[in-house]
């Protein structure tokens, strides 16, 4: 089975067909859960069905130095149980009296199917009871496209019985934007034939919590945006970049939740534990040693590290001193964002610790490596021959740039004015106003707006260059049917790289590159 097919029938398949069938914003308990009419729920047979067995292994293998499958396999819920039967790792779930009250539909039919669905879920996990979420949730159904029919149908149902998420909620950026990027009439159809539920979505979104599309990004726990619950904090999490950040970066704790799974939790405000949620799911069996002679190029470190471990969890040495004083800070944090991204997409990392600089470590040291660890070293030539492996995509190889894609996942404050200023100056320097290119600064609105406020000036002479600021996917956005075909593009997203025929360049290269419209690596 394929990535993507694994993917759709992990993350839809189970939640969307059993409903069906029958100061911050982000403060917990905002919101409020209204019982139904009751109705028969049952529990689970603790027989796992067959849909599920396929939660637990899947042909996404690690790549050894060759290039060659190492036999590491991932199951996409960030926790390693390589060649696991579902048999064996299933388990049965021990409610509470409100919990099994809910099950049996005392608070509401569509309650007791929620319900049925999670202890489902995690008793395929073999996690044993729930716990009580905090913190904010965080959702990645954000496509609006006619396969996502019975999951949008599925919310609109929860909405209509009166059910809330347990707290306002962020989501990830819309897969498109009319307002901020060239659209020719071809992609104008491919928008709205593409994507004609997007307004239903967005509204059920609205109806079960989420604020308004200012809000929209991936990147939900920079400052502009809010989501970023305390340590330790039980969350439910999806979109792969946001959990790796804030479990190995805040320090909360969630899985890898199937698109639409973390709706269920936020509805009924618990997550089964196990995996990630737990210490032992926290340990860590890798030791990824850097000891490259300069700064990592942090794309190609985060895509050795997935390749690598696949989804198990890395604690990564050498890194904190490019964190003056072990910190995380808003000009920083960028770093993390883009190596974590990275080891989400060329992997399934969920977690990985940094030595001296993320929260873990710094507390329990090296008593993070589980017994009989294993160790991975990457260095200058190790670092090259990543690089080496990222193929030129584009159909017409030595053709020239045609557009610049800066911020997947979406930039933070700091980046924004860091690019705006690299590439102005650049600009002056070579004399010109304009970009070679269109540069695209993927970004939330809320960030956006911060940059006119704080910076007009250097916005405006960004806008007048030829940067667009716009708030949808880049991913998406690339993903648009005949877009490699007619857009070459650079990008400084590993992440973006791994998912599209966009090719990947160091921040040097692609600062000249929009300069001058020619690529001189
Ligand atoms: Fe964000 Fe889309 Fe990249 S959701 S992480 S811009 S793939």
């Amino acid at each position: 089975m394929k990535r993507r097919t694994f993917l759709k029938g992990a993350a839809t398949i189970p939640v969307a067909g059993a409903l069906l069938s029958s100061s911050s914003v982000f403060s917990p308990k905002a919101a409020t859960a209204k019982a139904g009419k009751a109705a028969s729920g049952a529990s689970g047979t603790g027989k796992v069905p067959e849909f599920a067995e396929h939660f637990l292994t899947s042909d996404m293998n690690g790549l050894g130095p060759d290039g060659k499958p190492t036999g590491q396999k991932a199951t996409f819920s960030g926790v390693s149980k390589a060649d696991a039967m579902a048999d064996s790792a299933s388990s049965k779930m021990k409610l509470t009296k409100e919990e099994q009250a809910i099950l049996d539909g005392k608070e509401g039919e569509e309650k007791a199917k929620l319900m049925k669905i999670l202890v489902k879920f995690g008793e395929t996990f073999g996690a044993t009871k729930l716990v009580e979420l905090g913190g904010a949730p965080h959702s990645n159904l954000y496509i609006g496209a006619p396969y996502m029919n019975s999951m949008i149908e599925m919310l609109k149902q929860c909405a209509d019985a009166g059910l809330k998420s347990y707290a306002p909620y962020t989501v990830n950026p819309r897969p498109y934007d009319v307002y901020n990027v060239q659209n020719n009439p071809k992609d104008m159809e491919l928008i709205y034939e593409g994507y004609p539920l997007q307004a239903k979505l967005d509204w059920v979104h609205s109806r079960l919590g989420a604020p308004d599309l200012n809000f929209r990004s991936c990147a939900c726990y920079v400052k502009e945006i809010g989501n970023a619950p305390k340590p330790g904090t039980y969350v439910a999490w999806c979109e792969s970049s946001a959990v790796n950040y804030g479990n190995s970066v805040l320090g909360i704790r969630t899985n890898r939740y199937g698109a639409g799974m973390e709706m269920i939790c936020a509805m009924l405000g618990k997550a089964p534990l196990f995996g990630l949620m737990t210490d032992e799911g926290r340990q860590a069996t890798w030791l990824v040693d850097v000891k490259t002679s300069k700064v990592p190029d942090w794309g190609a470190l985060g895509t050795a590290i997935g390749r690598k471990v696949v989804e198990d969890i890395p604690y990564i040495a050498g890194l904190d001193k490019y964190f003056e004083g072990g910190k995380v800070t808003p000009d920083n944090m960028h770093l993390l964002k883009a190596m974590g991204s990275a080891t989400a997409a060329a992997g399934a990392v969920g977690l990985y610790h940094v030595e001296g600089v993320t929260p873990e470590p710094k507390e329990k040291k090296r008593k993070l490596l589980a017994k009989g660890y294993k160790t991975y070293v990457y260095d200058d030539k190790e670092q090259k021959r990543v690089i080496d492996t990222f193929k030129n995509l584009w159909p017409e190889k030595g053709g020239d740039p045609t557009a610049a894609f800066i911020g997947c996942p979406h930039n933070t404050y700091f980046e924004v004015v860091k690019w705006g200023k690299l590439v102005i100056e650049a600009l002056d320097k070579a004399g010109k106003k304009k970009a070679a290119i269109p540069v695209y600064m993927f970004m939330a609105n809320k960030v956006r707006e911060r940059l006119l406020e704080e910076e007009t000036e250097l916005a405006g002479k960004m806008k007048r260059a030829g940067m667009s600021y716009t708030n949808m996917c880049a991913v998406s956005y690339s993903g648009m049917k005949g877009f490699s075909e007619r857009v070459r593009g650079i990008t400084n997203s590993a992440k973006t790289r791994n998912y599209s025929s966009i090719r990947y360049f160091p921040d040097e290269i692609l600062v000249n590159t929009i300069v001058t419209g020619k690529i001189k690596a």
